[in-house]
């Protein structure tokens, strides 16, 4: 599953859709509040400008760990300075990352990849990696926005992601967005 990658998201066409008004379309305690909780290891895949990842550590306390990964340096700037106003760096660890490269072990108790998969050029080795870092019975929310992903591409991606082990639990509501909550089972 190697399909043509999407354009990535310039750096400064994230603040289009990352700015106050946000909130009023993704709650992110909507969102991700079933599946974060206190004292959690939690990986922002894709994390932009950190939207989700200030909101992750939020949830998951002092005690908790957000790791916050991205391919743009630029993106990870723009979150630390966030990060930093709003007293939360403490539990946040943000990483340069390379588009085959997750740069983490394992461990990790959720993760979160929103509107980032169809930028990634081969899916499945994404999917897999990512596998590999969940612990047995952690989650994987990913979003698409649906203006740029078709039902059919979503469902070759949740088709890929039960060959690599990560089970479909629930579709949730997301706005904008087609959404699924994968759980890695083996
Ligand atoms: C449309 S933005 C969404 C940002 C953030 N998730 C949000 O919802 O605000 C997509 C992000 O994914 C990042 N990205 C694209 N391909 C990636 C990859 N292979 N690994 C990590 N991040 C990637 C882009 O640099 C960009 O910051």
């Amino acid at each position: 599953m190697g399909r043509e990658r999407h354009r990535v998201c310039p750096w400064y066409e994230a603040y289009l859709f990352d700015n106050p008004l946000r909130r009023l379309v993704h709650s992110p305690a909507r969102i991700l509040g079933p599946y974060v909780d206190t004292g959690m290891t939690v990986l922002d895949i894709g994390c932009g400008m950190g939207f989700f990842s200030l909101a992750m550590a939020r949830l998951v306390g002092p005690e908790g760990r957000v790791f916050a990964l991205d391919i743009q340096p630029q993106m990870l700037r723009v979150l630390k300075r966030r990060a930093m106003r709003a007293d939360l760096m403490d539990r946040i660890e943000t990483r340069l990352i390379g588009d085959n490269d997750l740069g983490l072990d394992g461990g990790v108790d959720f993760v979160l990849a929103f509107w980032m998969v169809h930028e990634v050029p081969d899916q499945e080795s994404f999917l897999r990696r990512t596998a590999a870092v969940l612990n047995h019975g952690a989650k994987l929310l990913i979003a698409e926005p649906f203006y740029h992903v078709k039902a059919r591409e979503m469902e070759e991606v949740i088709s890929v992601a039960a060959r690599l082990g990560l089970t479909a639990l629930e579709r949730p509501k997301v706005r904008m967005s087609r959404a699924v909550v994968l759980e890695r089972k083996r």
